[in-house]
């Protein structure tokens, strides 16, 4: 099965770049930009990533994104994690971003998705990856920092396909950000936000019937209400789940608990991704392989999740035609 994995093609949905700072480049970019970081080595800083729950984890992911400062700083982000996608098969990549966390310290939006731009404009070019720009608003932040932000980001609105919602979910539901969702759609920008990751599956009502999303991240929370299981599923609503994000975050406590199993057989949309690969133990290959060692997940369910990525991407229906038929080569 661990053949099948890395044979298939595969999208991911559900990616933050900064998330995707390994430690080496954390350092490299430290010392040339002269920023001080907590940490004397890179053994030092793995021992750091031992997370109890989702803020334990952006204390740490926020003071490591300090060290990005200019626009090559994002290139060379962006191409280590493209070169990630050329060895685990990743072909289509959606991206998230977080703009507030740069521009707070001062560095502009257009360096951040320049830098980001051209590296997926090369990856492109030199290895046929496919892509596309989210950017997140942080919902610790207020809706009227996030319409600063929308504001902002109109100027580069060809490079953005949509508007998603992270960082510290408890505290901070999506009706905080009704408005500025409004206003996005009405720009024309797709929607997601994570949603049901460690908060009840209210966030997740909340994301569907106040901010009218085209996709749940993480969503796992759902599988506490029927009635909304449901749903998701009369709707066909993808959830974007992240097995190593779970574990580490502490969502689940283990792997065999994980219910990506239960919410596949239900027949909900769900899709496999590495969330903040720097940080949890592995890209998206290593996500797939943690669950097959795990759950009773079938090699059907592996090409199911895959397909379903694809599905629930926001590239145009013949690409998508034509990336179901690459992972239809593989399988037949
Ligand atoms: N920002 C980066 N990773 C995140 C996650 N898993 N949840 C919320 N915000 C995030
Ligand atoms: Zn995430």
């Amino acid at each position: 099965m661990i053949e099948l994995i890395k044979k298939l093609p595969k999208a991911e949905l559900h990616l933050h770049i900064e998330g995707s700072l390994e430690p080496e480049l954390m350092f490299r970019l430290a010392k040339k930009n002269n920023i001080e970081i907590p940490y004397k080595d890179v053994e030092d800083v793995r021992r750091a990533y031992n997370f109890t729950n989702l803020q334990t984890f952006l204390d740490i992911y926020y003071a490591g994104a300090n060290v990005l400062i200019t626009k090559d700083d994002f290139y060379d982000l962006t191409w280590e994690y493209i070169l990630k996608c050329v060895e685990d098969n990743v072909i289509h990549t959606e991206i998230f971003f977080d703009p507030q966390t740069h521009t707070a310290r001062g560095v502009a939006f257009e360096t951040v998705i320049t830098g980001i731009k051209e590296a997926l404009a090369d990856a492109k070019e030199k290895y046929g990856i496919t892509s596309c720009i989210i950017m997140c608003f942080l919902r610790h932040l207020s809706q009227q920092e996030a319409f600063a932000t929308l504001e902002e980001a109109m100027a580069f609105k060809e490079d953005i396909v949509g508007v998603g919602l992270d960082s510290s979910e408890l505290g901070n539901p999506p009706s905080k950000f009704k408005d500025v969702f409004k206003k996005a759609k009405e720009a024309g920008f797709k929607l997601v936000a994570h949603a049901g990751e460690e908060a009840d599956f209210s966030y997740i009502y909340e994301a569907l019937d106040l901010l009218d999303i085209n996709r749940i991240d993480h969503g796992v929370q759902s599988i506490k209400s029927a009635a909304l299981m449901q749903r998701l599923k009369d709707e066909k609503i993808p959830l974007t789940v992240c097995p190593n994000s779970n574990i580490e975050l502490k969502v689940f406590a283990d792997y065999k608990e994980h219910n990506i199993k239960e919410l596949l057989d239900y027949g909900l949309n769900v899709s496999v991704n590495s969330d903040d690969p720097a940080y949890f133990k592995g890209y998206i290959n290593q996500n797939f392989i943690n669950l097959i060692e795990n759950l009773p997940l079938t090699e059907d369910d592996i090409i199911t999740l895959v397909k379903n990525s694809f599905k629930s991407s926001f590239i145009e229906d013949e690409l998508k035609e034509a990336y179901l038929a690459k992972v239809d080569l593989v399988v037949q």
